[in-house]
Formats: C-alpha cells, structure tokens, sequence
C-alpha cells in the first residue's frame, strides 16, 4: 500500500485528507442555504461546478471540497461570505452531521460505474497523487472490492440513495446530462431556486462542452484554489475523454458478467440502479 493514501474507517483516503481532519468534519458549521455538491470520484463533478459557476447571478461561491487540506482549511470556509457551493466525495455516513441537520441541499451527481471505473483508472495512472495501478485487470479488481480512494462506488451510492426521495436532495445522472443538458440542467436550478433563462441556458451548455472545459483547462495555470476533487488542482487530468460508454474499449466480456452481476446483486433494491440502466444499455 502506497503512502500517497491513507485509510480512515475503513475507507482509502488521500494524504491531503488527514485523520485530524476526516476527525474534525463534525465540528463544520453548516448554513441552512449552503448547497453540497456530492460525488463519486469521475463522475463529472468539475462539468456540473462549471454550470453553477456559468449561473448569472447565481449569488454563490463555488469552494474546495470540504474534505480538503489541514483544519485550517474548514475554519477558512467559515469567511465565505456568499453562498457556499461544497464539493464532496464523502459518503452520507461521513457527511458533517449539521449538513443533515440542517437539510442543506445536496446534489449528487453519478454516473455509469463501468464509465467510472475506467475514468478512475486513467486518473490513478495520470495523477501523481495517486498509485498507480499495474494493469487494468489489476485496478478493476481493486475498484470491484472498494479499495480505491473513497471506497466502493457500490457502498458510495447505497450510502445516498437512501435519501434520494428527501426534499434537499438531487441526483443527477451523468448520462442524462450527456442526452439532454438543458432538461438535467433545469432541474437543478429549479432545485437550487435559481432562474435561468432560455439564452442564458444556450451561453451556459456552449461554456461548459467538453471541448470548451478541456482547452481552457489547457490555458489555464493550476490554480490551487480552484480544486473541486480533492485528488488534485490541476484541471488537466481531469478532462480526457467525456463520453458515455467508454468502458466497452477496456472491459473483456468476463469482466463485463461479473461487474454486471455485482452490480444486480448489489443495486436490485435501488431506484439509481434502474435508472442507471435505463440510461446506458448494458446489452
Ligand atoms: P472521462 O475520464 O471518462 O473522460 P470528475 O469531474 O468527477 O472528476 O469527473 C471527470 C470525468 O468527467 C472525466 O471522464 C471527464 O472527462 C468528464 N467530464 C468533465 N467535464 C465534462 C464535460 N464538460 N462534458 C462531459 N464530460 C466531462
């Protein structure tokens, strides 16, 4: 095991999320009107910060993620003075308590995880924070038993999906966006109670394409104050290919039956897992 990560409960976590502060996370004050936005690890959370950022007058402040860098970090988050948007990949159990408390609204963004896996396992072999796994077989067997940063995707999802009827939660499905922006889009600023006119939606999806993301991501110097994953600040490992169904280029079929009958046995209680393959045809 590699020093580069750590585990905590359980779970692999990176350096920059120390025990100290995976410790203090309930000590966070959360504000009724702050805006959570969850995730996975790849599972677009730079493409949906990017549209809350492209909002007009949105009144937000898009921060780092809260599980990021020393204690001093998340008293810093206390000086913001707008309106917090607070990226995540905790799981519900790790979640600050007061964000539950106080219902704040959260917005979990998921996606394919056969896409998610292999977006993973390139971020693994691109990101110096990250091991880098051997092969392919290797890293998804290690993403099938959960040890990976985070976690399994399977207990990350579980963990959420419990709440996706609550009336402060959101799921958004990368696929969905991918079909049809404006309609997922809508619906998260109908969520969030923000308006959002029919060009000012038009500026937004052109803004925030994949090719648009991706060569500003290029011009950009990595702005350590612009993380969103906690796994790095440099947005160019973050954009490499931004389709759906990519998995198909790296999964052989026996990897393909057992990640299906994982998947089966695991989500068969699960409204994600049928929307999930209502997006993405498995067959
Ligand atoms: P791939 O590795 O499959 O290309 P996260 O932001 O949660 O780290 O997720 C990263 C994944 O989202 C990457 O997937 C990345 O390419 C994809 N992505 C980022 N911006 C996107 C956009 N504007 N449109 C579509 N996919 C995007």
């Amino acid at each position: 095991q590699s020093s580069l990560l750590h585990r905590y409960k359980g779970v692999l976590f990176p350096a920059v999320s120390s025990e100290e502060l995976l410790d203090s996370l309930d000590s966070f004050d959360a504000r009724e009107d702050d805006i959570f936005l969850v995730s996975y690890p790849k599972s677009g959370t730079h493409w949906v910060a990017e549209v809350i950022e492209n909002i007009p007058d949105a009144g937000v402040t898009l921060t780092y993620p809260i599980e990021w860098g020393d204690i001093s970090k998340l008293e810093e988050l206390k000086t913001v003075p707008k309106r917090r948007v607070i990226p995540t990949h905790l799981s519900y159990e790790m979640t600050p308590v007061t964000v539950k408390q106080k219902k704040c609204k959260i917005v979990y963004i998921v996606r394919d995880p056969k896409d998610t896996a292999v977006s993973l396992f390139h971020y693994y072999r691109d990101n110096p924070n990250l091991p880098s796994p051997d092969t392919w077989a290797a890293f998804l067997e290690l993403f099938l038993k959960g040890d990976v940063v985070y976690g399994s995707w399977f207990d990350h999802v579980l963990s959420w999906d419990k709440y996706k009827n609550d009336k402060n939660v959101l799921f958004l499905f990368y696929e969905e966006m991918k079909q049809d922006f404006v309609k997922s889009i809508k619906k998260m600023t109908s969520f969030l109670g923000i308006h959002v006119n029919d060009s000012e939606m038009s500026r937004i999806a052109r803004n925030t394409s994949f090719s648009e993301m991706k060569s500003n991501a290029v011009k950009e110097n990595c702005d350590p104050n612009h993380t969103i994953c906690a796994l790095t600040s440099d947005r160019n490992l973050v954009f490499r290919k931004g389709v759906v169904g990519d998995w198909i280029n790296y999964f052989t079929p026996k990897q393909k039956r057992v990640f299906d009958e994982l998947f089966t046995e695991k989500m068969k209680h699960s409204d994600v897992g049928r929307c999930l393959k209502e997006y993405v045809n498995t067959d």
